[in-house]
């Protein structure tokens, strides 16, 4: 009864059994749409009576053919990617093929197949590479190549191009035309998330988050998991005849929509599961040094024991770095309002999950953690000063 406006389709999203693409699977059906969850592996949830899962790999496109089954799909959600965070992040071929090779497999599938909608999950990194960017909008060029500060956002950014290169390319046997947009995403969070927010609540308890750094006036954005669906859905009913079609070929920014420093977002999770917020800051240049030697660290050792980066350049960027963009466009042309949400939510889904300070996680057994990143501080802190005495 819910949505008229679906009658019955079928949709297919790739990385469906990632947190997003899951969210917006379980939303799609609980909308009357068929869907077809693709991805590697199988969601870490139950999937819900309906929905299909099939397991395949992207980069395969016979794999990715296979995913279609016999539905006739009327809307791809390209949602799969790879290389966002945490160790991923220094495997340049793989998030090469994932992201590259296999949204080109996507795009050519869409066509062979008679898809007449592909919605592109993007990312804000295909614009930002460190530099300031205050309430920027869709006009904003794409970086140079070299500029890219890895190759998570690189290969997004190609890919994007592709997608939307493919808006309007002739679906085979006469089925009309590709339309595609892309929806270009702040930092994800929700209950749940998997990928940063456990990341950052093991460091509290490795009692690692002893400090915050950067400008305290420096803004970046986030959008809630249930926004960033409320998104996706729109995108994909703007790319449709009686929307005259406005989404085809665009990129939109979409965020909250309320810019805020990035250490005080975390606050609220922070002080709910009862840490005490750091009260030291330190300067932006010397994390950025510590992420240096972090990535050479890594670069160095990684083929011995591949270990979870502390901080990489990028990170450092997103975190430190102002970034936010103009809502303007996603709101007139797909009509996209953000809901408010905090991170109330969170706090409980941590502290339901076994996680907050009562839980007697501290102890000695992090004084090692401690000796190791004064090490790595005190490292980057020498890196610092020689290579600033060099270059002044
Ligand atoms: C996308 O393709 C459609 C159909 O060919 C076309 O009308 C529209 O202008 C294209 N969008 C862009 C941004 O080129």
């Amino acid at each position: 009864m819910d949505s008229p406006r679906f009658p019955k389709e079928t949709v297919l999203i790739t990385g469906g059994s990632g947190y997003f693409g899951f969210r917006l699977g379980c939303a799609l059906h609980q909308k009357g749409v068929h869907v077809i969850l693709f991805d590697i592996c199988s969601p870490a949830q139950a999937i819900p009576e309906g929905i299909k899962f099939v397991q395949g790999d992207i980069r395969r496109f016979c794999e990715v053919e296979a995913a279609f089954q016999d539905a006739e799909v009327a809307c791809v959600f390209h949602v799969a990617s790879y290389g966002m965070s945490g160790r991923e992040q220094l495997k340049p071929k793989l998030i090469k093929e994932v992201n590259v090779d296999g949204t080109d497999n996507i795009i050519r599938a869409c066509q062979q197949r008679g898809v007449p909608r592909l919605v592109y999950t993007s990312t804000f990194n295909v614009i930002f590479g460190g530099q300031v960017i205050k309430n920027g909008d869709e006009s904003l060029p794409y970086l140079p190549l070299h500029l890219y500060p890895d190759h998570y956002s690189r290969t997004k950014m190609i890919a994007e191009k592709n997608v939307l290169e493919a808006n309007g390319s002739a679906l085979e046997q006469g089925k009309g035309i590709l339309r595609t947009c892309a929806l270009r995403p702040a930092g994800i969070y929700g209950p749940g998330e998997q990928r940063h927010f456990p990341r950052i609540v093991s460091y509290l308890e490795k009692g690692l988050f002893k400090f915050v750094y950067g400008d305290p006036e420096s803004l970046v954005e986030f959008i809630h998991v249930d926004n960033l669906v409320h998104a996706h859905i729109l995108a994909a009913l703007a790319l449709k005849a009686d929307k005259g079609y406005v989404a085809s070929g665009q990129p939109y920014f979409v965020s909250d929509g309320k810019p805020v420093n990035n250490f005080e977002f975390f606050r609220p999770l922070v002080e709910g599961l009862g840490y005490t917020f750091p009260s030291i800051r330190l300067p932006l240049a010397l994390i950025f040094y510590f992420a240096i030697l972090t990535e050479l660290t890594h670069f160095i050792l990684g083929r011995l024991y591949n270990f979870q980066p502390f901080l990489t350049r990028t990170e450092v960027y997103k975190t430190g770095v102002t970034h936010y963009f103009s809502l303007e466009k996603a709101k007139k042309e797909l009509g996209y309002e953000a809901q408010p949400y905090d991170l109330q939510e969170m706090v409980e889904w941590f502290r339901a999950h076994g996680h907050g300070k009562n839980s007697e996680h501290e102890g000695l057994r992090y004084l090692l953690w401690d000796g190791l990143l004064v090490l790595l501080l005190v490292m980057s802190l020498l890196t610092w000063l020689s290579s600033a005495g060099l270059s002044v």
